[in-house]
């Protein structure tokens, strides 16, 4: 019997199996970062698909936060409107639907924005969409923690079920994380306590306006894959220092940090993840090249990870929980009516 499909339950948040869609940009809205009809179409048809868990694409909590200009956005009330009818979408098919909240620091490449980071260095320099970030000040740094409280309050009026905290790939939160971006002399760069303070601000920043009922998920890069970088253990030690402040399952993802590809195989953040796991005792969501219904299973079975989610799986093949149920031999109840002569 497979547990892949066993649902699973985090504070009041139930989750019918373990299959998660991760956060995947999309690159579709216009300027304004408002959702359309590409959005809604390409998150309803994962939820009609069986997935458990849909974390939408990373929306930028400050317009200089966007990684491009045609990324999803929650920085202004008028987004909202769009985001409730994605969330009202997904959720009349069972699927539970969370936000990643982001900011891409240095790794903005939108066009005409004040591109800030922890340091003032150039994520590429052989590469032109990339300009040399502005140092924050501490009125910046305060400016970004208040966009993350702003987006956290739209995020519960339009109704997610989980906030997604983005602390990887190298973006604003991990800049800070990582001894390899940060260089900063004041109290929030150097040790590992204050290379997390940023992290920590926001995240109570966030449970100020997030009911206790409701999970607060943080996507970490578990390994820099630079020799100064962080590794696993360094990354669940950060974790150790911030997770009483309220967060409550870790996204496990790596590299990002420096524009270097990452080795990566079947299952390849797995270890990272177990790690993580064991070591702050947290709940994990694993994954990185899935896309067998067994290696999913036998993840979850193994108790190496709570979630798994499958990324370009999931593009190729919105239907996969489906699959995955037929070829597990596991009943499901989610079946689509409509599609009920394929089960
Ligand atoms: C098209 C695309 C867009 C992505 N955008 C995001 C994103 O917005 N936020 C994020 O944390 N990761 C993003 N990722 C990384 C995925 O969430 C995932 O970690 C990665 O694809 C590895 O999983 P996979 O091998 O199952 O695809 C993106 C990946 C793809 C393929």
């Amino acid at each position: 019997m497979s547990q892949l499909f066993d649902s699973f339950k985090i504070k009041d948040l139930q989750i019918r199996n373990r299959i998660t869609m991760p956060p995947m940009c999309m690159y579709s809205a216009a300027k304004d970062g408002l959702v359309n009809s590409w959005h809604l179409t390409h998150y309803e048809t994962r939820a009609i698909g069986g997935t458990g868990l849909i974390l939408i694409e990373a929306t930028a909590v400050e317009s200089r936060g966007r990684i491009s200009d045609s990324d999803l956005g929650i920085w202004h009330d008028a987004q909202t409107k769009g985001l409730f009818q994605l969330t009202e979408t997904v959720k009349k098919h069972g699927s539970k639907i969370g936000i990643q909240l982001a900011h891409a620091g240095r790794k903005c490449t939108a066009p005409d924005e004040d591109i800030i980071a922890p340091s003032p260095i150039n994520f590429d320099e052989n590469d032109d969409s990339y300009a040399t970030p502005r140092e924050m000040t501490k009125e910046d740094i305060k400016e970004v923690i208040r966009s993350y409280g702003k987006a956290a309050e739209r995020a519960l009026q339009c109704d997610f079920d989980i906030i997604e905290i983005h602390g990887a790939h190298g973006y604003l939160i991990n800049e800070f994380l990582s001894p390899v971006t940060n260089k900063r002399k004041d109290e929030y760069g150097g040790n590992p306590e204050n290379r997390v303070r940023l992290l920590k601000e926001i995240t109570q920043e966030v449970k100020k306006v997030w009911p206790a009922e409701k999970p607060i998920m943080l996507r970490v890069t578990a390994k820099d894959y630079h020799p100064e970088g962080n590794n696993p253990e360094d990354v669940a030690n950060l974790i150790n220092m911030v997770k009483e402040e309220g967060i409550d399952i870790i996204n496990v993802s790596s590299g990002g940090v420096i524009p270097a590809p990452v080795p990566s195989f079947e299952g390849y953040q797995i270890k990272f993840a177990e790690i993580i796991r064991i070591l702050t005792g947290l709940p994990v969501l694993a994954g990185g090249k899935i896309s067998s219904p067994s290696m999913a299973n036998e993840i979850i079975q193994n108790e190496r990870a709570d979630l798994v989610y499958l990324g370009r799986e999931l593009l190729r093949n919105p239907y996969w929980p489906l699959h995955a149920s037929k070829y597990l031999n596991t009943e499901i109840d989610y079946w689509p009516d409509q599609y009920e002569r394929s089960r």
